[in-house]
């Protein structure tokens, strides 16, 4: 009998009301033999030693043999220089025994190599440079030092961690298998045995709670040090719920920070267990320069963090007593349980940079639709078509603007994808209609787990034409989901590809338009009774690999699929898709969000240092469930919520089903209010947010920046992690914590960087912390001086009645008396902007002049115009101004000084936004 598992899961939920995650059912690095054989080796046990009489240098690519002589094992080593400052270190076995997995999917087309010389080799080493970068590749043993401009910035195998487990038969008697000293540290394990023999005893097959993992390839883990000398912090490896500055795990009983796309009930925060995503790049970062490595493997992977701050404490005391202060280190030891030894170093020096070459590896998010960085309002779930429409309707009567409506699980047939349940959603095209009318749009869920139901056409295609994933004996592979027993589309084979995009064409999927984008949950796959709640290891899929080999790109193939069937399905539209599991270049097709939040004050918390590591990692659109996910949130901090989320680039409130209705308009008028000021100031702050997004698909720089990415040079931001800076503009530090009259921010750049309170125009300098009292009413934001910020003020209903609506510019002057700012506008929705229908503007104000041009030879129609501009931190003495464009020639126009404020407003300039034109005051 199938088991109903939304009641399993409502049960669950009520017996966590005072209870977090249940740890035991995930596994600790101790209880994974691979994490266990990698983290446990001693540097003395590194016996890899390059031959450098087999070395071969081109013009891009060093190239040697690799020998494991112990193992009696040979490996190839490649290493190249790529375009834009990057190393790329490859190594693979010469002939394995079965290939290792290479990641195909997160690389974002052909990487383009560099040119390297050689600038010295002998029997010892090799030299190489490339352009004002330099390698140092040492033989015995293997090691790699990397010089920016003959500083010493990344060695690979400093600690001497590097492993490549070499596949080899299973030991059996009368066979001999060297295994390297390696492997014979870990002996330890069987005591007693042959030394030849004496294996982890997970080596082979190993067992996790119920489960057994049959292992039939045997160990085949990979991993290797990375110090970077000089840093003082190192930040990235989203997916978890920790502080941005990566924690020392090395040390104080931490585990290392996993990356295994896990479906992790009720997660708790300050944690490096693994969540729903995982992306295997760092950055390693000090006030003189940032490095990164980015690590190319989609197997289960653990990485270990050093950091010579809290690992040398008594070094430390003994360096402060003789006044020696030696640099800092920090480091990464990544291990991973299988697939090609494939590391990239970027160069670096600045955090832009490093991220940049990092997008240059894994692609960009291509620009949203506009109405995607509007406000979502879901939860699990809307009962009907009355209640979607009930509750736009009472956003509509309560001034509350909203974007989207969302659909969880619960409006399919029986949890069956792709089909609408016949009553609740008998009508879907007229419940769609109604939410277009104004410009809004629709999200439906569509999970991977497929419902094995006779006469369910998805199923009984996928069955006949052989689709889905396998057991280890060849069996289709069966899970449980939310519909019960359920089987799993294999992702790897082009033919399930194509066939899945197909499912989206709006003849396949009757009762969407358009307008309806798509949602991809429990995609990491989440399989309620499968190891640590998902798809056995020892599966298998199309290519004859297994999933553990390529376990954490499911849920990137998931969504690349979506994305292509989204395309099909409506070619000039940019398709919206959010996802649970991501990987390194997900950014390419979906946003992303932190999962099953929690309504509590730590997981507001948590929710910028997660969305900042997610937009190091390259997933710039992230955002949390406003309210949180679990429990019901008291008044309190549903406002903070709503007034942290509007700083985060997707905007979503969500809620289990077991909580009781928050929407918005539910709630007492004074809560209405500061939700509704919340709402609106987003809304305001479109035109910014939708430049900065188009400026990441041009540029690869994040949407969202922490302190250190823009103040690169001041050491006392390493730390900041409850205040971001969208794009370089405004610097935002919301209330996040319970009951307080005044909150710390943390303001960089010195005296001579200003600072405006975005509500009240007071200014500030950025010498560091300040003290700024707060009301349920505040939310402090900061303009910077020296930026110009584009803005609707017009409240609407929904983002696109605000198409044509004018703008105000909000000149933030610096010390200088100077500002800049873009503006970029197409039509919000199609492709056609990548045929120049769109405006890209620069405004730039100095000498009490404000001047706009186009910066690209572009052009796109548009009614709006500038309403406003407002000057803050204005010269004194200006009471006059003049406007000069083509079409209305010399125009003088009123200004008006607010004293209190220290603003000065230049009404209706008038003049059309795509025009140049010159505002001079006086
Ligand atoms: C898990 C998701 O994280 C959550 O957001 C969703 O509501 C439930 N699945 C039901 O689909």
């Amino acid at each position: 009998m199938a088991l109903n598992f939304k009641c399993v899961y409502i049960i669950v939920v009520a017996l966590a009301i005072t209870s977090a995650v249940d740890k035991g059912n995930f596994k600790s690095c101790e209880q994974s033999s691979f994490c266990r054989r990698l983290r446990n080796a001693k540097p003395q046990d590194a016996d890899f030693v390059l031959n450098l009489d087999t070395l071969h240098v081109s013009d891009n690519a060093v190239e040697a043999e690799l020998r494991n002589e112990e193992a009696e094992a040979t490996f190839k080593f490649v290493l190249t220089s790529l375009h834009g400052n990057i190393f790329r270190v490859f190594i693979d076995e010469e002939k394995p025994l079965h290939s290792r997995y290479q990641v195909d999917g997160a690389l974002n087309g052909e990487l383009q190599v560099a040119k390297l010389e050689v600038l010295e080799r002998d029997k010892e080493k090799v030299v190489v440079r490339s352009g004002d970068n330099k390698a140092v590749i040492t033989a015995e043993p293997i090691r790699i030092e990397f010089f920016k401009n003959d500083v010493l910035v990344a060695v690979v195998n400093d600690k001497g961690l590097f492993n490549m487990e070499h596949l080899r038969p299973k030991a059996s008697e009368g066979l001999v298998v060297k295994l390297g000293k390696f492997m014979r540290y870990l002996s330890i394990f069987s005591e007693g045995e042959a030394e030849h023999t004496k294996e982890d005893p997970g080596a082979w097959e190993e067992n996790f709670k119920s489960h057994h993992d049959s292992k039939p390839r045997g160990p085949e883990a990979v991993g290797v040090d990375v110090t970077f000398p000089g840093a003082l912090r190192i930040y990235g490896l989203p997916e978890h719920a920790d502080k941005l500055a990566l924690r020392t795990t090395q040390s104080g009983g931490l585990d290392p920070y996993r990356l295994y796309n896990l479906d992790v009930f009720e997660y708790e925060v300050d944690s490096t267990m693994a969540l729903y995503g995982a992306i295997p790049v760092v950055y390693a970062h000090s006030d003189k320069n940032t490095v990164g490595a980015f690590w190319h493997n989609a197997a289960e992977t653990w990485v270990d963090i050093g950091n010579s701050k809290d690992t040398n404490v008594v070094s430390s005391i003994v360096n402060l007593v003789s006044g020696h202060q030696p640099e800092n280190t920090v480091d990464a030891h990544f291990m991973s349980e299988s697939g090609v030894f494939d590391l990239f170093i970027l160069m670096g020096p600045t955090p832009k940079d490093t991220v940049r070459q990092y997008a240059s590896l894994t692609g960009v998010a291509p620009l949203p639709q506009y109405f995607a960085l509007g406000y979502h309002q879901c939860r699990w779930n809307y009962n009907d078509e009355d209640d979607v429409i009930n509750v736009v309707d009472n956003f509509d009567t309560n001034d509350l603007p909203v974007d989207v409506m969302w659909l969880d699980i619960e409006y399919t047939d029986g949890k069956k994808y792709f089909t609408w349940d016949p009553i609740k959603f008998a009508h879907p095209n007229a419940m769609i209609s109604n939410l277009t009318s104004v410009g809004r749009k629709l999200v439906v869920i569509i999970d991977p787990h497929i419902k094995r139901e006779g006469g369910y056409f998805l199923h009984e295609e996928c069955l006949a034409n052989d689709y889905y994933v396998k057991n280890k004996d060849g069996h289709v592979y069966e899970g449980w989901c939310w519909p019960g027993s359920s089987s799993y589309p294999d992702l790897l084979d082009p033919k399930v590809q194509d066939y899945y995009k197909g499912l989206y064409s709006l003849d396949k999927f009757h009762g969407t338009t358009s307008d309806v984008h798509i949602w991809n949950d429990m995609n990491e796959p989440s399989v309620f009774n499968g190891p640590e709640v998902t798809m056995p290891k020892d599966c298998k899929h199309y290519g004859n690999w297994e999933h553990r080999h390529i376990h954490n790109i499911y849920g990137l193939l998931y969504t690349k699929i979506t994305y292509d069937g989204l395309i099909e399905r409506s070619p000039d539209r940019r398709p919206f898709i959010l996802t649970r599991s991501h990987f390194a270049g997900s950014q390419r097709y979906a946003a992303v969000w932190t999962g099953d939040n929690d309504a509590q004050w730590p997981h507001l918390q948590a929710s910028f240092p997660m969305c900042l590591s997610e937009a190091l990692g390259g997933m710039s659109f992230c955002g949390a469930d406003v309210g949180g996910f679990f429990h019901n949130p008291d008044t309190e901090l549903l406002q903070r919520w709503y007034q942290t989320g509007i700083w985060l680039p997707f905007y979503r409130a969500h809620a289990h089903i077991d909580t009781r209705r928050r929407e918005p308009y539910l709630f007492a008028e004074d809560v209405r209010m500061r939700i509704r000021n919340a709402l609106r100031l987003r809304y305001a702050l479109l035109p910014l947010w939708y430049t900065l997004f188009r400026e990441h698909e041009t540029t690869g720089e994040p949407v969202i920046r922490p302190l250190f990415y823009v103040y690169p040079n001041d050491p006392n931001v390493v730390d900041v992690d409850n205040e971001l800076l969208v794009g370089d503009r405004i610097l935002a530090r919301p209330v996040t914590e319970a009951g307080v009259s005044s909150v710390s921010v943390y303001l960089p750049g010195g005296a001579n960087e200003f600072w405006y309170d975005v509500e009240d125009f007071k200014q500030y300098q950025g010498t560091g912390v300040i003290t700024i009292p707060v009301t349920l009413d505040k939310n402090p934001a900061f303009y910077r001086g020296g930026s110009i910020i584009p803005r609707k003020d017009r409240p609407r209903r929904s983002s696109s009645l605000t198409h044509h609506d004018p703008y105000t510019l909000y000149i933030a002057l610096d010390s200088n008396k100077s500002a800049s700012g873009t503006l970029y506008i197409d039509d919000g929705q199609s492709f056609n902007y990548r045929n120049k229908k769109y405006l890209y503007l620069n405004f730039e104000f100095k000498d009490n002049t404000l001047t706009s041009s186009l910066i690209d030879k572009t052009d796109y129609p548009t009614d709006a115009w500038i309403e406003r501009v407002v000057i803050l931190g204005p010269p004194a003495g200006i009471n006059k101004a003049k406007l000069n464009s083509k079409s209305l020639g010399t125009v003088s126009l009123e200004t008006s000084y607010d004293g209190e404020n220290r603003s000065l407003t230049v009404r209706k300039p008038g003049v059309n936004i795509r025009e140049p034109f010159t505002l001079k005051l006086h």
